[in-house]
């Protein structure tokens, strides 16, 4: 009898974990597509010191601070950034799970902009000395065949190199040469050249100039695509496109900033200060003058 009771007690107290241990050891899986991703811009200590800001806002009452293994004790262990098991995902990989969550963490997708996701994850690499920043890459398949075109743009000089690989079928790159290369801005409607169409040379590589003043979103922000030809034209399909900040930042102005005069008195427009004045001036006036000839008549009397 009290053994069952003990039995029933067990199960009540541990049946939860139990849940838990199993969901932990469900991997939390990333899609190919997503892994590929990487940062539109250049981590900077800017990008550090904004993303170390986003952290302790978002991230620290669960992952503690990176690199001193205090997250905090819940199940599964959120895990210190810092640490190695935390660093081999790729960049894509945090991007997207920092994106879509899995209990107890959050999804950050809408609380979160994008910017601000890999600013976090710049200043969760500023932890790790081994880490470099890979190129926004576009991956494109004609047949059997896969290419692979890193981007590297030289703020500095405004050019973009374009290096091409050929994946082969060991999965090894190797450079693409005399391979055409089409580089296209995708816009809202449709897709804008940048510049000819450009042939690889030996060492797999094509160079562009920026796009001169081309508005990009608050962060300059570009979305750039590419029509590919091999020797034979054989032509390449991406499906990927690479973002980057190459761009003219574009900060749009609210409509409501300047329209809402009831807000602030200060955004009010002064035809509107000057009448309402005079309206406010006129109508006490008519009252005080009411009053006083109401005064007048009852001392008359
Ligand atoms: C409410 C607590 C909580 C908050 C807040 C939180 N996390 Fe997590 N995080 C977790 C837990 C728990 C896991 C482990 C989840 C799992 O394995 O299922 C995790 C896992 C992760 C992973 C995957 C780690 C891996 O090794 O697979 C990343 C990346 C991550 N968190 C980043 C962040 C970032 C960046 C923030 C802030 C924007 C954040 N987390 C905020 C609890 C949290």
């Amino acid at each position: 009898m009290m053994k069952r009771y003990f039995v029933v007690l067990f199960l009540f107290l541990f049946a939860g974990r139990i849940g838990s241990f199993a969901q932990t050891s469900t991997p939390w899986v990333v899609p190919e597509e997503a892994k590929e991703k990487v940062a539109p811009f250049k981590f900077t200590p800017e990008t550090v010191k904004i993303g170390e800001s986003v952290f302790q806002r978002t991230c620290k009452s669960c992952h503690g601070d990176p690199g001193k293994q205090n997250w905090a004790k819940i199940t599964p262990p959120p895990g210190d950034p810092a640490s190695a098991n935390f660093q081999v995902q790729t960049d894509g990989e945090m991007f997207y799970r920092i994106k879509t969550g899995r209990a107890p963490m959050p999804q950050f997708g809408n609380i979160l902009s994008d910017e601000e996701r890999w600013q976090v994850i710049s200043y969760v690499r500023s932890f790790n000395p081994n880490y470099t920043q890979p190129a926004p890459l576009i991956s494109m398949a004609a047949g059997a065949k896969k290419l692979k075109l890193y981007i590297y743009p030289n703020y500095k000089l405004k050019k973009l190199y374009v290096l091409c690989n050929e994946i082969t079928k060991e999965k090894k790159e190797i450079p693409a040469k005399g391979i055409e290369i089409q580089l296209n801005v995708k816009r809202y409607f449709g897709t804008l050249k940048l510049g000819d169409p450009k042939t690889t040379n030996a060492s797999g590589f094509v160079m562009y100039d920026f796009p001169a003043d081309l508005p990009g979103g608050t962060h300059g922000i570009i979305d750039l695509t590419a029509r590919v030809k091999d020797e034979s034209g054989l032509l390449f399909s991406s499906d990927a496109n690479a973002k980057l900040a190459i761009g003219k930042p574009v900060v749009l102005k609210r409509l409501t900033d300047a329209r809402a005069m009831w807000s602030v008195r200060s955004k009010a427009p002064v035809w509107l200060i000057l009448t309402f004045s005079l309206t406010l001036i006129t109508v006490w006036g008519f009252i005080i003058y009411i009053l006083l000839a109401l005064r007048k008549l009852k001392y008359s009397s």
